[in-house]
């Protein structure tokens, strides 16, 4: 059973990776974008920006219309990315435990299976037995301080 995702708008204590499968998230405030231009394009807001430190990062799932998607955000020099958690290797997630993405330097995205290392500006696999592959990136966007997946660009 794929595992749930670290955070939601409600924030979790932390709990045992084995534990977390079996929680029922709650899902994402969402709105029409007001853009007359893109009316099939909707955002949901996922927390304020600051909620995310710099650097570090932090698991959501989010709720569109094609069902729950697990992602996560990574914070580093000011630069925001998000990413699908599922590791190009085997598909597995890629938090070790909620929220932990990267590397204890907080330089590198790291897989919690097989340890693969992952550049967070492209998401490029740099180290592990998908180098050469990356991480699914998926849009986000901030306003006035808030973060907000952008559904229907992905
Ligand atoms: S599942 Fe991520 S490196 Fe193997």
């Amino acid at each position: 059973m794929p595992r749930a995702p670290s955070s939601t708008c409600q924030e979790e204590g932390r709990r045992h990776p084995a534990a977390i499968g079996s929680l029922a998230l709650a899902s994402r405030s969402r709105f029409e974008v007001a853009n007359p231009g893109k009316l099939s394009m909707r955002r949901i807001r996922l927390c304020g920006l600051d909620e995310i430190p710099d650097p570090g990062a932090r698991g959501f799932r989010v709720t569109c219309s094609s069902g729950a998607l697990d992602i996560f955000v990574v914070r580093v020099d000011g630069h925001v990315r998000a990413y699908v958690n599922r590791c190009p290797h085997r598909g597995t997630p890629l938090d070790w435990e909620p929220d932990q993405f990267l590397d204890p330097e907080t330089t590198e995205i790291v897989c919690a299976t097989h340890g693969a290392r992952f550049r967070p500006s492209d998401g490029a696999c740099l180290v592990g037995p998908c180098r050469g592959r990356g991480l699914d990136p998926v849009p986000v966007e901030t306003e006035s301080d808030v973060l907000y997946y952008r559904e229907g660009e992905s």
